[in-house]
């Protein structure tokens, strides 16, 4: 059965490539975008927008409004100290409190804030009332480790309640997360913890993936030796094999529960409206990832906005965002913005085609879900293995899609809403990044959609494609896409590096802008096509690595001079890493190294940076400063011209 459905070809649909598609008339009516222009008193979304960039503080004010505060703010933007902007000054604030607390004064107590399944096929569900009891018991063990208000927590765990559970934990006591995605690997994490200096670690025994245990404690034991600052180790039970657990610094989480110190009852510790709430580590130019730092209440007032309106989400709707909580999507969309709308989450925690290519279709129909929000990589993976797995099941129950991570190509695109959304479910393609926190660039569902497009900014947010002196460019012009304004969910710094933070995004040319490191293009209807990064950034299957960090696990190994990595085009994964390396002296090249290669990128910093191809050089393109010349090596690749080759040695 497996074998036939497999080989069946995914539906080839050649609709006419400039097609838009319209919203029906019911989706617009009801469309929660729709009742907020109404109560503002217009007639068209257009209207709306341009009166929220004019009035982008009264709108942002609209938006803080729909959350509670403990005590209100002087002023919505503080500006005096550009590019460091604050919101919502002088407020005394506290996500949980919105994303929790305040639900449980309603029947919202018992409604189902996360609901579970694991790739084992096991379940665990938890309301809101089910949800404050787990971070209550888990802040004061960390409150009795020592944790305290300021401090920073890393967290590695697979995708389970506890991750959510954790993040949230910390940020009731008013202490930072960073969580290390899961599919990261020793030095990765190790060098997030020690950037971080982080005193605790939250891990589990293992996560499963594809019917296979991923190792997280025998990696974190690994990236602890690296990092002396750890000095408490919590270790969740997820997989049951013997780990090795240190005496005095590893305890586990299922025996901590049972000590007094474990109580079900934490106030919420009021902060300022600007206390870090987490630090997400991401990829840039340079081999060091960059933590950026989000703040309590702006970003709970951007991404409780751009959810509510963006994804249209109804007090009856289950909503399962499938990226990893381990990335901002997952910060954002399944942990934060879903609770504080009071909204059901779903969470599945291994991988899409396990046991079979239709578990998420089969997911959707157990457990009736309304919207699913997912990166074009996945359903790019999920189309090669044909209809039938879709076709297999109920998914009637979806009425929106959404898409985020990297471009999706039409093609994609039109399966998506055919194959998956039987023509009946508008498809939100939001563009946004780490350090926007929440969408920029997104339709609603009242917007006419092209597929491939994000289409128009989100309310309040002025986005534009430029050249590198500031001036808008016309239509179909390429050029760099800038957000020309500050908005609420922005981040606020980089860890210990607010220069590279001000000079990378706002005072690089084209100067007092936000520069988000994209190329993109805008067509005569005003609509945003992302083309993709003009850093040294590299999007494998959405997961944003940094050419340079690949680059150092290469050189980490023993036989390994220099090396230089590109990104080349790949069906399912969008990108895929093609690595040229030098050897040292004496060493050879045969098939045995370049797999060798491979499995140490995977060992150093996860399967996602496992170079797809190795080619063992003798010399690297550089100009004369020394700076590798990617693009050479890209078109030789490719077989193509090089272009100006004029600084090349
Ligand atoms: O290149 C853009 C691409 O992903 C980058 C941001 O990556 P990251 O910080 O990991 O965040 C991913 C999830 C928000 C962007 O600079 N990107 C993200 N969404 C889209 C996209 N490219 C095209 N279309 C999108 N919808």
């Amino acid at each position: 059965m497996a074998d036939t459905l497999s080989q069946a070809a995914p539906t080839t649909i050649s609709e006419d490539e400039t097609r838009t598609y319209d919203p029906a008339s019911d989706v617009v009516e009801q469309a929660n975008v729709t009742a907020y222009m109404h109560e503002k008193g217009f007639k068209t979304f257009d209207e709306l927008y341009t009166w929220s960039i004019e009035n982008s503080e009264a709108f942002w004010t609209d938006m803080a409004n729909r959350l509670e505060w403990y005590t209100p703010w002087e002023k919505v933007l503080d500006d005096s100290e550009a590019p460091f902007y604050k919101w919502f000054t002088g407020a005394q604030f506290n996500i949980i409190h919105n994303a929790v607390d305040r639900h449980l004064k309603t029947w919202r107590r018992n409604k189902q804030a996360l609901i579970w399944e694991g790739e084992d096929g096991s379940y665990r569900t938890f309301s809101y009332l089910a949800v404050n009891r787990e971070i209550s018991k888990f802040a004061n063990i960390l409150k009795s480790m020592g944790v305290q208000q300021g401090d920073i927590v890393s967290i590695y765990l697979p995708r389970i309640p506890e991750l959510m559970f954790a993040m949230l934990a910390c940020a009731k006591i008013g202490a930072a997360h960073s969580v290390i995605y899961g599919g990261f690997s020793v030095e990765a994490l190790a060098e997030r913890m020690t950037d971080a200096q982080s005193k605790v670690l939250i891990t589990a025994d293992g996560g499963w993936l594809r019917g296979k245990i991923v190792p997280l404690k025998q990696t974190a034991n690994e990236a602890m030796a690296r990092t002396p600052n750890v000095q408490t180790c919590i270790v969740v039970k997820r997989t049951g094999q013997d780990v090795s657990m240190e005496s005095g610094r590893d305890y586990w989480y299922h025996e901590l529960l049972t000590l007094p110190i474990a109580s079900p009852k934490c106030e919420t510790v009021p902060v300022d409206a600007e206390h870090p709430l987490y630090i997400l580590y991401t990829s840039g130019t340079t081999g060091k990832p960059k933590g950026v730092l989000h703040v309590h209440a702006g970003y709970a007032v951007g991404i409780s906005a751009t959810f509510n309106m963006t994804f249209d989400i109804k007090e009856e709707d289950r909503w399962w965002c499938a990226a990893d909580p381990g990335w901002v999507t997952g910060h954002s969309y399944i942990v934060y913005a879903p609770l504080i709308e009071g909204a059901t989450s779903f969470m599945y925690e291994g991988a899409p085609n396990y046991p079979y290519p239709n578990r998420w279709w089969a997911l959707i129909e157990k457990y009736s879900i309304n919207i699913l929000y997912t990166a074009p990589t996945a359903i790019r993976g999920l189309m090669r293995f044909g209809d039938a797995w879709p076709n297999r099941h109920d998914l009637s129950s979806l009425r929106l899609l959404g898409s985020v991570g990297e471009p999706i190509n039409p093609e994609a695109w039109r399966w998506y809403h055919k194959v998956i959304g039987k023509e009946q479910c508008p498809i939100m393609d939001t563009w946004w990044q780490t350090e926007t926190g929440s969408f920029m660039i997104t339709p609603n569902p009242t917007t006419p959609l092209k597929p491939g497009s994000g289409t128009r900014a989100f309310l309040g947010i002025i986005a534009d494609v430029v050249d590198e002196t500031g001036k808008s460019l016309g239509a179909n012009e390429d050029g760099l896409l800038v957000i020309k304004k500050p908005w609420p969910s922005m981040m606020r710094t980089i860890l210990h590096n607010p220069e590279r933070y001000a000079n990378q995004y706002w005072k690089s040319e084209p100067a007092g802008m936000y520069t988000a490191g994209d190329s993109a293009r805008k067509d005569e209807d005003g609509y945003f096509w992302v083309i993709g990064r003009i850093d040294d950034v590299i999007k494998v299957s959405g997961y944003r690595l940094g050419t340079a960090e690949v680059e150092s696990a290469l050189v980490s190994h023993s036989s390994v001079a220099e090396a230089a990595v590109i990104g080349l085009d790949h069906e399912v994964k969008g990108t895929a890493i093609h690595a040229f390396v030098i050897l040292r002296e004496g060493k050879e090249g045969n098939s045995a190294l370049e797999e060798e290669l491979k499995a140490h990128v995977g060992h150093e910093m996860g399967p996602i940076a496992k170079p797809e191809k190795i080619s063992i050089v003798t010399t690297l393109p550089k100009t004369r400063s020394g700076k590798i010349m990617r693009r050479v090596l890209k078109a030789q690749a490719l077989g193509q011209d090089p272009g100006d080759v004029s600084t090349l040695e």
